[in-house]
């Protein structure tokens, strides 16, 4: 029996199966994190438009927002950049199980594995107390830059560097990961894009935390099973495709006519398309605005002139518009991370979208338990083996 299977005997009951494929279109449950408006191409983060939030603050600014629900001032910035700066460190523990996966091994999988790490080492992993979350989730915020840069340096057979804590998290971020941190106006590109990778409602890997939270699991279980959601082509994955995409088009002189073959051959396009945004993501014209900058910076325009051809092509043609993964892959290319870092780096950002939504989910808690429409055989006998031929 395939899972296509569906038993000829069965009769739909439109009634019944009233939710769409995807859960498409269907509101699962309130939320005060942000909110995603297709009409106007918005998206605000606790009421703040994210393009001003980009603009205007660095990204642990937003990380606060995200916890506490208000932007910081002076004193609770500094409160709170202190404690994230005390917890970048993480065990030697966790620093071997990172050294010790294979080096083929997606770096997705990497970090995956070392937040889990991360819950075992926590002895208040059952105290899911509005405070002892509120300090696991600025952990994570503080500690999953760590693993991930000290896998990049793994992964190149390189030694680990330290964190330091007199530098912000994208500043320190580059300097674990290169030794040094770039251009001022690098750093600022990069912070961007954490700010808008930070929170996105109700989208896969958010959902996902949502439900893990909800049957009184703990943090990093909920962590664990977001970046298993988001390592996935159809959510944060695409911005590493793209990236591959890019480099097999290769000239942008043939980004046109590879466009016009990959919809001839109905392709997936990734970095294109969105399940709320129709008409084009919010977050994109930002970005984008940043990796031109990256362009300008590094002299070579050859990715954003691609862009700009596939972007052009796909509008005429099928009125699908890129979202944020589209800007965001090339533009960590030529900040220089390796592309199977991409989505790490979404990690980096996102996990205080999802701390925010799991500390929601706990804070008014039902089990998220929805049904399914029974299509299979009707019910039958067991016979036993020696019957079964
Ligand atoms: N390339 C080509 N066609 C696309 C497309 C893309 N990236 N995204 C959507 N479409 C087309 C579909 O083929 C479909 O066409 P059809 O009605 O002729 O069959 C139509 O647009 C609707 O797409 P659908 O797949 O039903 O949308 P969805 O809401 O289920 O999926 C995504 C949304 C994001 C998963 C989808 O657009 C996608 O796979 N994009 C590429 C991966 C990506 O960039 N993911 C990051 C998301 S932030």
């Amino acid at each position: 029996m395939t899972q296509e299977y569906i038993n000829p005997d069965y009769v739909a009951e439109p009634e019944k199966v009233n939710t769409k494929k995807g859960l498409e279109g269907s509101v699962i449950d309130t939320s005060s994190v942000s909110k995603v408006n297709p009409d106007t191409n918005s998206l605000i983060y606790r009421g703040y438009p994210v393009q001003d939030l980009a603009e205007n603050c660095r990204f642990e600014e937003v990380a606060y927002l995200m916890y506490k629900g208000e932007l910081p001032n002076r004193t609770q910035l500094s409160e709170f950049e202190g404690l994230e700066r005390s917890y970048r460190d993480i065990s030697k523990d966790n620093l071997g199980v990172i050294k010790a996966l294979p080096k083929k091994c997606h770096p997705m999988d990497s970090i995956r594995t070392a937040v889990s790490f991360l819950g075992c080492e926590d002895e208040r992993i059952w105290d899911a107390t509005p405070a002892t979350n509120y300090d696991k989730a600025i952990r994570l915020l503080a500690k999953i830059p760590t693993m991930v840069a000290a896998d990049y340096r793994f992964k190149k057979g390189l030694d680990f560097i330290a964190p330091r804590k007199d530098m912000t998290l994208a500043e320190n971020f580059f300097h674990m990961c290169f030794g040094k941190v770039p251009d001022a106006q690098v750093v600022k590109a990069f912070d961007v894009s954490l700010i808008l990778y930070a929170e996105h409602s109700f989208n896969a890997s958010t959902f996902t935390t949502r439900v893990v939270t909800s049957t009184e699991s703990d943090i990093y279980s909920a962590t664990v099973a977001g970046i298993g959601a988001l390592k996935g082509p159809l959510h944060g994955g695409a911005n590493e495709m793209v990236m591959h995409m890019m480099i097999e088009i290769a000239d942008p002189l043939k980004a046109e006519q590879w466009m016009l073959d990959a919809l001839a051959k109905k392709r997936k396009v990734m970095g294109f398309g969105h399940r709320v945004y129709k008409s084009g993501d919010s977050r994109v014209p930002t970005m984008k605005k940043y990796a031109l900058k990256m362009a300008d910076l590094s002299g070579n325009k050859k990715w954003m002139q691609m862009y700009e051809s596939l972007e052009k092509v796909m509008a005429e043609k099928k009125k699908i518009y890129p979202n944020l993964d589209f800007p965001a892959g090339p533009a960590y290319y030529m900040m220089g991370f390796e592309i199977d870092f991409f989505t790490p780096i979404f990690v980096m950002a996102r996990t205080t979208g999802w701390s925010a939504h799991i500390m929601e989910q706990a804070a008014s808690n039902r089990i998220i338990r929805p049904l399914s429409e029974y299509v299979g055989a009707t019910q039958r006998s067991v016979k036993p083996l020696s019957e079964r031929g």
